[in-house]
């Protein structure tokens, strides 16, 4: 047995961060489970005396909550030990606090002169002695990067993040002992103005939001080996003057003038800006995860030199500069061609460039506070020919391991679930923005609301939420529980829609079930209550959610008004849907953290509501007033109509869909459960062809049209390969890559869970369309690998192949296994129910129906059309087409939904012999679907 890993509240080694609610979880590699038990010991650096340990544990879990109080500064070593029957094993890992409470004898300290746009802040420093340790505790407004003697400290960029800054500064923690040697050094901090001061915010943003003044506060804590320690302040021995960066914003880009030599060095103002608002950081680092290298340098037909990725992302272009001194080098920033052409038009008012200016020495140059959402680079200003080797994108979002994946042998579906992880990385951004490259890039609250369970399958994003919640609890609080549109709001004052500001409770409900740590329930207590009380103020109605501003099912196209996006579902039926599931999982959560008459309060409310909504909204006999997609959606999912009447609903959002061709109309609430609920209820078939359709509106057709990462809507790109023109138009936006969670829980099967994955149900649904499906999913426990196949021989057997990780239960369904006998790990059993714990399974069955779909008589006329080798055969039987042959429009309209047989009783002149029917639906029952069909 092997302990594959510790994670210190979900980080590997954290340095510096915020660690209340300390919890330590581990993996264990196993072949099978054996009965264990798990120990740990916790040291400061001394390693004799424990600070904490546990006895010799029966294992539940895979985790430690810790009860220490933990001291500023320290190292903290961690031992996890394991005993099995037959041996002990154990691993260790380490954390480190950061200053915690104490607080900073350091002083803020700025430039007299608020308007420099990069200002340097210096100071020598001489050191006799051996080192021993040196630890750099810096923070800086906006942005700020630290140099020991030129050298960048740390590989993170953009810090410290964003955040409320007249609420909490984020100080990072830097180990600098390798770079401090005894001599002389150089200690620098350069600043610019970012998300504090830099035009940012809503409708083209504004200037100086937080503060109109660029400023540092560091100390540089040295521990000698002879035991002393010495700690350098920033106080007003340090000098300033302006650097390089002649100006910088979010959206702006950055100007960069090599040309220009610091000079003027003066002593720094020392500033009265509160120390209190410092906070150890929550913020994983913002890092550069990838390089992706130039596909192609293009000549447009308008003549411009353009560099193409072959993939949207966000991060900025690093290039080796080989320009004369004095060249002006600019690089303009666009996510697609328009006829050939560079574009930027969907960027609003982000100017979204770099300008460098050449100091005439070859090295490679990048921008240092901003960034950028694009594919394509227009270059213009360069004297030498563009060399593809001297460029690359810089990919940055904020740290994170990837823990899913799922491939298929669809290559388009393939396609989209890279475009799905895509935009997730370029949203990630230590917010979930909406988007990286327009005037806009906000921590959008329902986009990541309904985006969160499908970001926690593709990547660990517990400690990302984590700070994102914090950021909308500090907002929440300025307003009386209502949630804004975004955090950090950057001083709007607007909110409290439906889903947008559900993003209080469902995000840490998400959190929590799929990480099983309550810590993040109970960080958010306060908030999610105060988050449906605000409802309970503010609704016109009781018990419904009704009267105040909602975004609707946005982006939907059944929206009445075309000028809308805000779709045709009854926003109070939205909203008052969400005022009850937020109000159920406040209920659920009081009960997780023994608050009892919260329970009782939360649960009698959470049931009024759907009285409620039952009574408004749906009829006695499970009609819904609503008829929308996105209703009957929120109806299945939520669980709003009796079991007795589910069948009913879900016959409803199947005609719903017929009438609208079998064709998505969902906006950003119904698009991440259309799918899940119709697969829940048995129509899996009918969620796949949805899934798979490729012409608009459907996911594929992004994918067809050459996105390579999700687009804001449906239509981003018309058929044509015009942009759509609205000015809301991004093409890189993860919300309706929430799909993606349909194809963790549906396709792949990891279908429900128990908090953080210790049991959960494997329940795949096959289809022939998608046949081999090739997935994990790294759980808290380890990583659950899935490996699935309907064979091509005539019975059509299943091939599974399972890896289940150590400490989990895996309560196995596989469909159409009735009384089948299936063999697992070469051993036989009866059906396909059964529980599966750690290790690799070969499992295989023949299903009792085969999984290749074949027509039927009710098979709508448009569909047979689309077959051309079926509708040969069928002429042969019987000019019954000729009609559609003749008349294409009448397919496209509402007749192509009928089949043959309805059709020859509507319509005199089809006229097919009775005899003809019975050939004909016989042909059809023999005949799999093309979809199915081999080759
Ligand atoms: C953003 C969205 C957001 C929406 C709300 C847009 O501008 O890009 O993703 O949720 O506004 O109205």
């Amino acid at each position: 047995m092997n302990i594959t890993q510790i994670l210190v509240n979900h980080m590997h080694e954290p340095i510096g961060f915020q660690l209340n609610d300390l919890r330590i979880e581990f993996k264990l590699a196993a072949t099978k489970f054996v009965k264990i038990t798990k120990q740990l010991t916790i040291w400061t650096t001394d390693q004799t005396t424990p600070v904490y340990q546990t006895d010799q544990l029966p294992y539940d879990n895979n985790y430690f909550d810790v009860n220490l109080t933990l001291n500023p500064r320290t190292r903290y070593f961690v031992q996890v030990t394991i005993n099995t029957p037959s041996e002990t094993t154990s691993a260790k890992t380490f954390f480190e606090t950061g200053k915690l409470n104490e607080s900073f004898t350091a002083d803020w300290i700025g430039n007299a002169d608020k308007n420099i746009q990069n200002t340097l802040f210096k100071k020598e420093i001489s050191l006799d002695k051996a080192i021993k340790s040196a630890r750099f505790y810096v923070t800086g407004l906006g942005l700020y990067e630290a140099y020991l003697d030129n050298q960048k400290i740390g590989d993170e960029y953009l810090a410290p993040g964003i955040t409320a800054y007249d609420h909490l500064v984020q100080i990072q923690t830097y180990d600098v002992t390798a770079n401090l040697t005894i001599g002389n050094h150089e200690l620098m901090i350069s600043t610019a103005d970012g998300w504090y001061k830099g035009r940012y915010g809503f409708d083209g943003g504004q200037d100086k939001i937080y503060g109109d003044q660029q400023m540092t506060i560091g100390e540089l804590h040295i521990t000698y080996t002879d035991g002393t320690t010495v700690i350098i302040n920033t106080d007003s021995s340090w000098q300033t003057t302006a650097g390089n960066i002649t100006k910088s914003a979010i959206y702006y880009g950055e100007d960069l003038d090599d040309t220009l030599q610091p000079s003027a060095w003066q002593y720094v103002t020392v500033l009265k800006q509160s120390k209190t608002i410092l906070q150890d950081r929550l913020s994983l680092p913002l890092t550069i995860n990838e390089q992706l290298p130039v596909q192609k340098i293009l000549t447009t037909p308008a003549n411009e030199q353009v560099l193409d990725f072959g993939q949207n992302q966000a991060g900025w272009l690093e290039f080796y500069n080989r320009e004369p001194k004095g060249t002006k080098i600019t690089f303009q920033m666009g996510e697609i061609l328009q006829k050939g052409n560079f574009y930027r038009g969907n960027l609003r008012d982000a100017r979204a460039t770099f300008d460098y200016i050449s100091d005439g020495k070859e090295k490679w140059v990048r921008p240092h506070f901003t960034y950028y959402g694009y594919r394509y680079v227009k270059v213009s200003g360069n004297t030498n020919p563009l060399k593809l080797a001297d460029y690359h994108a810089c990919v940055i979002h904020s740290k994170m391991s990837k823990t899913g994946d799922i491939t298929t042998d669809n290559t388009k579906v393939n396609r989209l679930f890279t475009n799905i992880l895509w935009s997730q990385k370029s949203n990630f951004f230590d917010v979930p923005t909406d988007c990286p490259q327009r005037d806009e890039r906000l921590g959008w609250t329902g986009d990541a609301d309904i985006f969160s369970n499908t970001a926690a399958f593709n990547m660990d994003v517990f400690e990302f939420f984590k700070k994102y919640m914090q950021d909308v609890a500090i907002e929440q609080n300025r307003f009386d529980g209502m949630v804004p549109m975004y955090a950090p709001a950057m001083g709007t004052t607007d909110g409290g829609a439906a889903v947008w500001g559900d993003a209080a409770t469902v995000i840490p409900w998400n959190m929590y079930t799929t990480y099983g740590d309550t810590a993040i329930l109970k960080q958010n207590y306060a908030t999610m209550n105060a988050w449906v009380d605000w409802i309970t103020k503010n609704s016109k109605t009781a018990n419904l959610w009704t009267g105040t501003f909602q975004f609707g099912d946005w982006i939907a196209l059944d929206g009445e008004n075309p000028a809308l996006p805000t779709g045709k579902t009854d926003e109070d039926f939205i909203a008052s849907v969400y005022y009850y599931y937020s109000s159920q999982i406040v209920a659920d959560t009081a009960k997780i953290l023994g608050h009892v008459s919260d329970q009782t309060r939360y649960q009698h409310q959470a049931n009024a509501i759907l009285s409620a909504i039952q009574h408004e909204y749906i009829t006695a006999t499970g009609r819904l007033a609503v008829d929308t997609q996105t209703a009957y959606a929120l109806a299945l999912y939520f669980e709003l109509v009796p079991e007795v009447q589910i069948k009913r609903v879900l016959h409803d959002l199947v005609t719903r869909l017929n009438k609208d061709n079998d064709h998505l109309k969902t906006g950003f609430v119904g698009t991440p459960f259309i799918c899940q609920v119709l697969s829940k209820y048995g129509e899996h078939k009918l969620a796949t062809k949805i899934f798979l359709q490729e012409d608009f509106p459907s996911w594929l057709y992004a994918v067809n049209m050459g996105a390579t990462t999700v687009w804001e809507r449906w239509n981003s790109v018309e058929t044509d390969g015009s942009m759509n023109p609205d000015g809301m138009n991004s093409l890189n936006h993860y919300s309706i890559g929430a799909i993606m969670e349909w194809g963790y829980k549906y396709v792949v099967g990891i279908k429900q869970h128990a908090a953080g994955f210790k049991t959960f149900t494997f329940a795949p649904n096959f289809d022939y369309r998608l046949k081999h499906i090739a997935a994990h999913f790294d759980t808290a426990y380890g990583d659950f690998k899935v490996n699935y196949q309907i064979e091509a021989d005539c019975k059509h057997t299943i091939q599974i192949k399972l890896t289940i990780p150590f400490g989990t239960t895996v309560q196995v369904e596989l469909p159409r296994a009735d009384n089948v006998t299936v063999t697992i790990n070469n051993q036989s059993k009866l059906g396909g129910d059964f529980q599966l714990t750690a290790g690799s399974y070969n499992i295989s069955y023949i299903p009792t129906m085969n999984y290749i779909e074949h027509y039927t008589a009710d098979t709508p006329a448009a569909e047979i059309m689309a077959d051309s080798v079926l509708v040969n055969k069928i002429s042969a039987i019987d000019n019954v087409l000729d009609f559609f042959k003749n008349d294409p429009n009448a397919v496209k309209g509402g007749l192509g939904n009928m089949s043959l047989t309805k059709l020859n009783s509507l319509l005199p002149f089809i006229n097919i012999p009775a005899n003809n029917l019975a050939t004909i639906n016989q042909l059809l029952i023999n005949t799999p679907l093309l979809s199915e069909r081999e080759g």
